[in-house]
């Protein structure tokens, strides 16, 4: 069917949330759809429970398993680091051409249903020793979807970030804001934010919410 890339302005700030959200939000609706978190850090295989990949597979109704986990996330690190500074703390690399590979296999699998594939850290954070998310997302060349926190400079921050993937050709279709535990009204900066961005929706995820039916509406063409 469709992929979407889900990156962020930083590590934290709710693309993981808004991920399942949005699985949970098609699913119910009925629409087939696919998580993949290739690149995982700060992985502990002892106490998985609320880390990306548990999450995501609950969300997609999938059980626990060795085989679930190698499949949605085949990178897993333990320090909660970087993923190359991560991969190299276990005397590993990790090589940007690879995670690249697998999303492209993916994607051409995933022809009856919807795959978000979220990356890790933000924008532009090392993906390899010389790629960063940027060179990610642009390599798979499918749109992305922009998370950001509705933390005080999240509006410079997002800004940024979206300039950032215009310059390399990848698509936004929505930036989505994940109301933090507090920072500035979350109405106030979407306000700010849609002044700036009058080409790209800008939709917001309450806290303890699911998606908004404009954050549906953003990823709505790819589902025909
Ligand atoms: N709108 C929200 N309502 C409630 N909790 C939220 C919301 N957005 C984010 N969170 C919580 O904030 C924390 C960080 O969010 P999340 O794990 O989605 O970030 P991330 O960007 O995926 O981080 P990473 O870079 O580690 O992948 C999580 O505990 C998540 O449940
Ligand atoms: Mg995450």
């Amino acid at each position: 069917m469709a992929a979407v890339f889900i990156t962020g302005t930083g590590t934290d700030v709710g693309k993981t949330y808004v991920t399942a959200g949005l699985i949970r939000a098609l699913r119910a609706d009925g629409r087939a759809v696919e998580a993949l978190k290739p690149v995982v850090s700060g992985f502990d295989p002892h106490a998985p429970d609320g880390s990306d990949p548990a999450v995501l597979l609950k969300a997609s109704g999938i059980a626990w398993s060795p085989e679930a986990l190698e499949h949605i996330s085949p990178w897993r690190f333990a320090a909660p680091l970087s993923p190359p500074l991560a991969a190299q703390r276990e005397g590993r690399t990790l090589d940007s051409a690879e995670v690249i590979a697998l999303c492209r296999d993916r994607i051409a699998l995933a022809r009856d249903r919807l795959l978000l594939i979220e990356g890790a850290g933000g924008v532009m954070s090392p993906l390899d020793d010389n790629h960063t998310m940027l060179d990610w997302a642009g390599s798979l060349k499918i749109p992305t979807l922009l998370v950001a926190g509705s933390y005080l400079g999240t509006v410079s921050h997002m800004l940024t970030a979206n300039l950032a993937l215009r310059s390399c050709g990848v698509e936004v279709l929505a930036v989505v804001i994940s109301e933090g535990a507090d920072g500035p009204p979350l109405d106030e900066t979407v306000q700010i934010l849609r002044r700036f961005l009058d080409d790209v929706p800008v939709t917001a995820i309450r806290r303890g919410e699911g998606p908004p039916v404009e954050v549906l509406g953003s990823i709505a063409p790819l589902l025909d």
